[in-house]
């Protein structure tokens, strides 16, 4: 049995499960989320979800169900134990307004419980309630269905907030009091007082139903919402241990090819010795792939979401090496993730060739010094008078041979040390404000911010995206889209070289769009109006929104896009495309600036 197989008859098992209880499908989101600024990426299930929780109507009813992408950095530093994982899959079901706790329960318990579908020993589970509190009441509603179903007193729990209330994703929005479902795994109870509140690995969390009938308000209060909702998650990776006996997720099938590449390429077998760094490097590079893969397209860099692939990418690197691999293996290691998962995550294929090559010029360029950096870092700590690494020191190793923060953190804590991150930040800033003068004077004018300088980049780039298309034809799209304050880079569907003349062309088109100053407008419309109107970029995982924003420059171009951008096409200068290149297989890449000057 291949290993996807497995984890394709659970994803399939829980859609068809809920198909026959009248939900319908959608679509796994990005895991970069849309028009959310407070989270870098989709840590849940329902956070694409949120305005439908709070009462807009959603296109699919009100029953939904799917497979959720999800990334976690959270517990970043309990990798590698049991039950941790930076990405995830997270099954859910959604009742928007429609059934609630009791229906909501008897679906899980009938999914889990049944010999139709999982065929869970009910004696093994355990569940906690909500206990009450000032906020909201016991949750007698939950304990008496559970009750009903067979579930003994000794097995239900009541707990406060802290254990049984989910929610919410940021600092405001939807959330409530849940009830949890606990596979006892039969191990001895740690203490007397052990239950499920414990993490001492009797009891592993395998759902989470949560009644949605709260909103947080920002003062930190309560109130309820238009509609009772139900959200449930349950982790695929931990339903695949509990249902294969294993007591890890990292020997469960989604990880024991990557596993077993590990071990061929580092030529040791896995094994208690070495445990926590084959799970670290299995666990990173998947997440790594996923996050290159992601139809987002997100490069390594020092910013955001970039920067959390950049720390998962160097930190694999350096579990390698505590394996004794120097050389070059991401590629090898994520062709394995890609092949184990593609089939059901189809945006891995068609991004594959990108993720290899991101993956080797990261790994190259943190190879060039990451020997220099640890041995810089064994002289620091030789050198050190007391148990503190100085902010210098902790930046040097940061800004001269690409340690992240936490990267240098870690490696002090495996030798009882501690690093003065208030010292790093100090220096940081300095650095961060240095840069940005040098950025300034790049720009003839000195005047030119940096948002400024990106929001005509992006405007450019539709400009491109349009032009390109008017030339080759429709099937050309966008693959990836990179703004720096200094320079645009696209790379779009094509499978040949694009000729020099053709270039001149493509750039006298998009310099003939900005000589007219054409005013650029955006509409908020529906997904449906959007794609009537023939509005570019319309992305799979859009549907589910209500409205999205559509910025057009005349009739030239019309794409879904979230902005900023200019008022009027004359404010961006002469356009002039400085590359033309392969990026990937049938994927090339056009690098282009504005300079500041009229077009004639
Ligand atoms: N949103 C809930 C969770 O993530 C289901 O656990």
């Amino acid at each position: 049995m291949s290993n996807n197989l497995t984890a394709n008859i659970i994803r399939k098992k829980y859609i068809e499960f809920f198909k026959t209880k009248n939900h319908k499908e959608i679509p796994s989101s990005s895991l970069i989320p849309e028009n959310d600024p407070t989270v870098l990426f989709t840590t849940a299930g329902m956070q694409p979800l949120t305005p439908y929780l709070l009462g807009e109507s959603h296109p699919q009813g009100k029953r939904l169900v799917n497979v959720q992408r999800c990334m976690r950095t959270i517990d970043i530093d309990n990798v590698g134990d049991n039950t941790h994982c930076t990405f995830f899959e997270m099954l859910g079901n959604w009742s928007l307004g429609d059934y609630f706790k009791e229906e909501s329960i008897e679906y899980s318990y009938e999914f889990l419980t049944s010999k139709e579908w999982l065929n869970i020993d009910p004696s093994r589970i355990s569940c906690t309630v909500f206990a009450g509190d000032e906020d909201a009441p016991r949750d007698m509603v939950s304990y008496n269905k559970w009750r009903e179903l067979g579930i003994s007193e000794e097995n239900l729990y009541f707990l406060g907030k802290k254990d049984n209330w989910w929610g919410p994703a940021g600092i405001t929005g939807p959330c409530g009091p849940d009830t949890e479902i606990f596979y006892d795994t039969g191990k001895e109870k740690c203490s007397d007082s052990c239950s499920p509140a414990c993490d001492c690995g009797k009891y592993v969390e395998i759902w989470n139903n949560v009644f949605m009938e709260y909103y947080k308000e920002s003062d930190g209060t309560f109130s309820k919402l238009k509609q009772k909702n139900v959200d449930t998650g349950m982790g695929l990776e931990r339903i695949l241990s509990t249902l294969s006996g294993v007591e890890s997720v990292y020997d469960t099938p989604v990880f024991k090819d990557t596993i077993r590449k590990i071990e061929e390429i580092s030529n040791q077998k896995y094994s208690e010795e070495n445990k926590k760094s084959f799970r670290i490097i299995a666990d990173h590079i998947r997440t790594a792939t996923f996050v290159l893969g992601d139809e987002k397209g997100v490069t390594p860099s020092n910013t955001d979401q970039g920067y959390i692939l950049r720390r998962i990418i160097r930190r694999a690197i350096r579990h390698l090496k505590n394996i004794g691999v120097e050389e070059a293996s991401l590629s090898t290691l994520a062709k394995v993730v890609v092949d184990n998962y593609s089939d059901w995550y189809s945006v891995l294929k068609d991004n594959e060739q990108f993720i290899y090559d991101e993956l080797a010029k990261e790994e190259a360029s943190f190879n060039r010094t990451i020997n220099q950096g640890v041995r810089e870092f064994n002289k620091i700590v030789s050198r050190l008078d007391g148990n503190t690494i100085p902010g210098n020191l902790a930046f040097k190793l940061f800004d001269t041979y690409g340690f992240p923060l936490e990267f240098t953190i870690e490696m002090a804590q495996e030798e009882n040390l501690i690093v003065d991150t208030k010292g790093f930040e100090e220096h940081f800033k300095i650095h961060q404000e240095k840069s940005r003068e040098g950025a300034k004077d790049k720009f003839k004018s000195g005047l030119i911010d940096n948002s400024e300088a990106t929001t005509k980049l992006h405007t450019a780039t539709h400009l491109l995206h349009a032009a390109l298309r008017e030339k080759f034809g429709e099937s050309v799209e966008q693959k990836g889209s990179n703004i720096t304050p200094e320079r645009l880079r696209f790379d779009f569907s094509f499978n040949r070289k694009v000729e020099k003349e053709e270039l001149d062309e493509i750039e006298n088109r998009v310099n003939d769009i900005i000589n007219q100053k054409i005013d650029v407008t955006m509409e908020e419309l529906t997904y449906e109006e959007a794609a009537a109107k023939g509005a570019i970029g319309l992305f799979k995982d859009k549907y589910n929104l209500d409205k999205v924003k559509v910025y057009s420059v005349g009739d030239y171009s019309s794409e879904l896009c979230d902005g900023p951008h200019v008022k009027n096409t004359g404010e961006l200068g002469k356009f002039v495309i400085q590359k033309e290149q392969s990026s990937s297989a049938g994927v090339r890449r056009i690098r282009a600036v504005l300079v500041d000057e009229e077009v004639a």
